[in-house]
């Protein structure tokens, strides 16, 4: 009996055999399993990601205005609009039981009070795709971007804006909400307090004013205002936000499991003074918990890479760390270390909505994946519940302010083609999720 684990050349070699390998693997197990058999195994995308051409949002205007932090508009995206269904096959075939996606708010209330019946539609035959396919539908419901018109008017921050956020849950609930399997309410609600804390480019913030000025002008909304970039801290309308659509969606669905998506880092201390640390805490996640422990059935963390502290703050990496493309350390055991601090500060299970790296080398991601859930599986074996995880993500995307530049899929996208190629990577995972176990043996 040889053991096998996932090097690398076991690995291609499950690659040569194409998509069908993660099954044969999973024959091969015996009942021994790392993971839960219940546990879900998916990979994440985002609505304005991969969809194409979303001209009624927010972000839309901010590609485009001038002066743009943007490195380049997001176009079409991935095509993701037309070509969902191919999404799907491939989470599918990949042997994956689960998929995380936005609905795009700007797609369905594009001018407010006006919904899109037919919008609604398109993201329900998404949903029955997925339960058709055998996969969990995890459903954002905001990921970012906003109808501009509610940027427009001073986004979450506007007296209403909690409010009209809650009535679009109410319409996308009625219209969708009896096939979710797990909703998030936000993405990443917690963003603009984290920036405070990470080192910034000094010119960031002095860019975010004047992109948002000329998007201001622009739309003729001086109150023009957007998630990702924000010049003051949104921590309390954002969780007044997620409070009114959770009971919103809640209220439709009861036994629906209702979370949010935190960006959650796994924070070390270099020495014994926390309080730094103790500060970007209190800021950035203590909030969250708080509101999660009475508003919310799991946590959904989203964890990227570790951050180090001293009495004055950030430590960089140390030398000779190996780093991802978009400049963050690759730290795989900061995915467990941050489920695991999530997990005490809520009291909650967690479903992991967002874990990965930027790597146009996908050997990197191929150690990354199971490595990271190594450290996932010793957390779980503690005793901490964790549903599920959705690797970020499907497809290499529109990255945001970064345009196309880091790749995070698990799948090539040919940005002329829109030919979906799956990575080496892809197979990992799959392997992993079907056969429940980050290493097996091969001739049983
Ligand atoms: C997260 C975002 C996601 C993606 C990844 C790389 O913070 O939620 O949309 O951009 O980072």
């Amino acid at each position: 009996m040889t053991k096998v684990d996932l090097s690398r050349r076991a690995l291609l070699g499950i690659c040569a055999a194409g998509v069908a390998a993660p099954a044969l693997a999973a024959s091969k197990t015996k009942g021994r399993r790392d993971f839960p058999g219940a546990f879900l195994w998916g990979s994440a995308t985002a609505a304005h990601q991969v969809e194409g051409n979303n001209v009624a949002s927010d972000m839309w205007l901010l590609e485009h205005v001038k002066p743009t932090l943007f490195a380049e508009p997001s176009g079409d995206a991935c095509d993701s609009l037309h070509r969902w269904a191919q999404d799907l096959d491939l989470v599918k075939a990949l042997g994956l039981n689960a998929y995380r996606f936005g609905i795009e708010w700007a797609r369905i209330e594009p001018e407010p009070g006006q919904f899109s019946t037919a919008m609604l539609d398109h993201y329900g035959r998404m949903i029955d795709g997925c339960l058709q396919r055998g996969l969990a539908p995890i459903v954002t419901f905001s990921h970012f971007s906003v109808p501009r018109w509610f940027a427009g008017q001073g986004h979450f921050q506007s007296p209403d804006g909690a409010d009209l956020f809650a009535r679009f849950c109410d319409r996308a609930m009625r219209h969708l909400g009896d096939r979710i399997a797990y909703a998030v309410t936000l993405n990443e609600p917690n963003v603009s307090a984290l920036l405070r804390f990470v080192a910034l480019p000094p010119a960031f913030m002095g860019g975010v004013k004047a992109m948002l000025a000329a998007a201001a002008k622009a739309s003729g909304r001086p109150a023009f205002a957007s998630a990702l970039f924000s010049e003051q801290d949104v921590t309390s309308a954002m969780v007044a936000a997620h409070i009114k659509a959770y009971q919103a969606i809640k209220a439709l669905r009861p036994a629906l499991p209702v979370g949010v998506g935190l960006a959650v880092e796994d924070d070390q201390l270099v020495g014994e003074d926390n309080s730094y640390r103790a500060a970007k805490r209190r800021a950035v996640y203590e909030p969250w918990f708080d509101v999660t422990r009475t508003h919310a059935d799991f946590i959904g963390v989203q964890n990227y890479t570790r951050r180090r502290y001293d009495t004055r703050g950030l430590v960089p990496p140390p030398a000779g760390a190996p780093m991802a493309s978009d400049g963050r350390e690759i730290y795989p055991a900061s995915l467990g270390n941050s489920v695991r601090y999530a997990h005490q500060g809520t009291g909650k299970p967690v479903l992991i909505t967002e874990s990965g790296i930027a790597a146009s080398d996908d050997a990197l991601r191929q150690a990354y994946i199971p490595q990271s859930l190594r450290g996932l599986k010793v957390v779980m074996d503690e005793g901490v519940p964790v549903l599920g995880y959705t690797h970020w993500s499907l497809l290499d995307n529109f990255e945001w302010i970064s345009g196309y530049g880091p790749q995070f899929g698990l799948v090539s996208v040919d940005r002329k083609s829109f030919v979906r190629q799956a990575k080496p990577s892809a197979r990992i995972l799959g392997a992993i999720a079907q056969s429940g176990m980050l290493s097996w043996d091969n001739d049983l």
